[in-house]
């Protein structure tokens, strides 16, 4: 479905829903992160792309003026109500809820007044699936806000938004970078993100002969489970042993002449971010220049030491990129590696654009052989960031 047929579709779910038409309409994308993985919150470099897969609401008034927002998902049975006359709050831990709830607040929070209106919610990003369907919602739920209210909010300050709404409602400690690629993602480009600075660049990433392939295990993974968190306070930690702010001013030499200072497993994280803010500028550069082979190379090397070092891998991701490996740049694929938060989720390949089928084939038939389990694996090209279907 493009994304125009899917605003289609959404607003005929909210007519089902409500007996009337939606007045606004608004998307958000998914991402898939080709290289820069938990670099964001040690302040490093990230290069993630928007992907062709949305979140979509669709909204109109509530009956009457009332004062509460009503939300509805295709993706989850129960309805959740906010009422607006009283001081929002979060929802149980783990209600779906929760991301819209706290985009609401952000906004209430900068004293744009909002009204109450009635949503149907949709989604083609995999939920839970390392592909940032949570950014997704934030960031679609800020865009039909903007779209309501006539208030614009600039890119960075609605990324930041979003990502309060992530820590204060959903519980989750993330960085910036999914919350930046859903508002700021540009077609047939990558996003280079100084996760210090916040600047950004666009890499363009064009070349016909080459694609990107997400290869989703199925295994869903849970970045509330506070691994992730413990994840950055144990580089918080690594960082304070080498009297440093953050990782990003870390190097190898450092690090290693603080090694007895520290516990094994603070500098192998360590270890694990200097070298991938490394990678994902090397990779940027690699992928200006068409260097295939390289930026493949550096995607493996940024697998093991998440698997090694930062330990947030899990078999079935292993499986997939041993069975990418194996088949090698003769058979199409110049490299592979998890993407996103880990413990399941997806990984990302960088592969022939004429060897895609064949390669789809394979890796599903090797994946169910040696896990059990049906992967789902699609193509997509860098698409572009939030926007407003319907105002
Ligand atoms: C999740 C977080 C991001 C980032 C990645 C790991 O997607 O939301 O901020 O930390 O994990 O790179």
């Amino acid at each position: 479905m493009t994304l125009s047929e899917l605003g289609h579709f959404t607003a005929d779910q909210f007519a089902k829903a409500y007996g009337h038409g939606p007045r606004w309409i608004a998307a958000a994308p998914g991402r898939v992160n080709v290289i820069g993985e938990h670099t964001d919150y040690n302040e490093g470099f990230v290069l993630p792309m928007a992907i062709e897969r949305y979140t979509v609401i669709a909204a109109a008034p509530a009956a009457a003026g009332a004062p509460r927002v009503q939300l509805r998902s295709l993706e989850n049975d129960e309805a959740k109500m906010i009422d607006l006359s009283k001081p929002l709050q979060p929802f149980a831990r783990g209600t779906w809820a929760n991301y819209p709830a706290g985009v609401l607040a952000g906004f209430l929070a900068r004293g744009i007044p909002l009204n109450g209106f009635d949503a149907m919610i949709h989604s083609t990003v995999p939920l839970g699936g390392g592909l940032s369907s949570s950014a997704a919602l934030e960031v679609a739920t800020a865009t039909l806000l903007e779209a309501m209210t006539g208030r614009t909010l600039e890119p960075v300050e609605k990324a930041l938004l979003c990502q309060q709404a992530e820590h204060q409602y959903a519980g989750v400690p993330c960085g910036i970078m999914d919350q930046f690629i859903s508002v700021m993602g540009r077609q047939d480009h990558l996003l280079l993100l100084d996760c210090r600075s916040r600047q950004t660049e666009l890499v363009p990433m064009s070349d016909p002969s080459v694609a990107l392939l997400v290869i989703n295990t199925n295994v869903k993974h849970e970045l509330g489970s506070g691994e992730y968190a413990k994840r950055r306070a144990q580089c918080e930690a690594a960082a304070k042993v080498l009297g440093i702010s953050s990782l990003r001013d870390a190097t190898a030499v450092a690090l290693q002449q603080a090694k007895n200072r520290m516990e094994d497993v603070m500098f192998r994280r360590a270890r694990h971010v200097i070298g991938e803010i490394e990678r994902t500028t090397q990779a940027a550069q690699a992928i200006r220049n068409s260097h295939w082979p390289e930026v493949g190379q550096l995607m493996y090397a940024s697998h093991y030491s998440l698997r090694d070092n930062y330990e947030v891998s899990c078999t079935e991701l292993d499986a997939v990129v041993e069975i990418a490996r194996g088949i090698g740049p003769q058979g199409g694929v110049y490299g592979c590696r998890m993407t996103g938060g880990g413990f399941g989720g997806c990984t990302v390949a960088l592969v022939k654009t004429d060897a895609v089928d064949a390669l789809t084939r394979k890796i599903s038939e090797d994946y169910q052989r040696k896990t059990g389990i049906e992967a789902s694996l699609f193509v997509s090209r860098p698409a572009a960031g939030a926007t407003i279907l319907r105002a």
